[in-house]
């Protein structure tokens, strides 16, 4: 049986919901992921930021269980499941999903289409109901193809595809990335909802600001290593972190 180690920060609050320990991850023998831990609570929205090639992509690929990084150090844990030896068809059936920052909408599907596909096998997560009531726009473009929506639409419907498989995390890599402010506006508005709904998000964000109104807690990377891990508003309340790791 596995049993889920005793790590640093969780003896007051308990095993946390997805804890990512002292993970270590290569492309080949680029070494990348150079020792990455923390922990997500449940519910919360956890900004995962850091300047360009970071690590934050293949942090959270590396979680998410693709080959590419490799994983070869290291545990990610996900309410009491060990992830590290899954694959990432396995991670994904434990709970994990990964909308990666270019959407993959499948080009030939419909909306609709695209979500019932993302339902075809067990464990199947929102009804296409609950979907539409969450993003009317993809209601009223279900029968359009997935492809041929807006920048914004396809992001909501990248959302929606990994809500229609029954997940407990979601892992966003620059969803507001190419759009529009009011757009984004709409998005932050539903990934709030979703919060709302109990899942619990891991946001990787460039829009560093953004990330940080709407999460509870931020972590940040830089050379593959975490430099700070607290409250979203400390991050917003510190110009020396933000102009050193951030930029802004
Ligand atoms: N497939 C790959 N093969 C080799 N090195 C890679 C590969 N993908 C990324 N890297 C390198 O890994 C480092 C981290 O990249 P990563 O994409 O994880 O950063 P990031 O924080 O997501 O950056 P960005 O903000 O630009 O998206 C960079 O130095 C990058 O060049
Ligand atoms: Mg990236």
């Amino acid at each position: 049986m596995n049993v889920q180690p005793d790590m640093p920060g969780r003896a007051a609050t308990g095993p946390a919901f997805l804890s990512v320990w002292d993970i270590h991850a290569y492309y080949g023998e680029s070494y990348i992921v150079q020792g990455v831990s923390f922990n997500v609570h449940e519910g919360e929205i956890l900004a995962l930021l850091g300047r360009n090639g970071a690590g934050k992509t293949s942090t959270l690929r590396a979680i998410a269980r693709l080959s590419d990084p490799e994983l070869r150090r290291g545990e990610v844990w996900l309410d009491h499941q060990p992830l590290h030896n899954m694959a990432s068809h396995q991670a994904s059936a434990a709970g994990l999903a990964l909308v990666p920052e270019d959407r993959r909408i499948i080009a030939g599907l419909t909306v609709e289409e695209n979500l019932k596909l993302a339902q075809i096998a067990p464990p199947i997560g929102w009804s296409l109901e609950r979907l539409y009531e969450l993003f009317p726009r993809l209601g009223e473009r279900r029968n359009q193809e997935g492809v041929t929506l807006s920048g914004g639409e396809q992001q909501m419907l990248a959302i929606a595809r990994a809500l229609a498989r029954d997940i407990k995390v979601l892992l966003l890599d620059e969803p507001y990335e190419g759009l529009a402010p009011v757009i984004v506006d709409e998005i932050e508005k539903t990934l709030a909802l979703i919060k709302s709904q109990g899942i619990t998000t891991v946001l990787v964000e460039q829009n560093a600001v953004r990330a940080l109104k709407l999460a509870d807690r931020a972590v940040i990377l830089d050379t593959g290593g975490v430099v700070f891990d607290g409250s979203a508003a400390d991050v917003l309340d510190n110009a020396d972190l933000r102009a050193e790791y951030l930029a802004i």
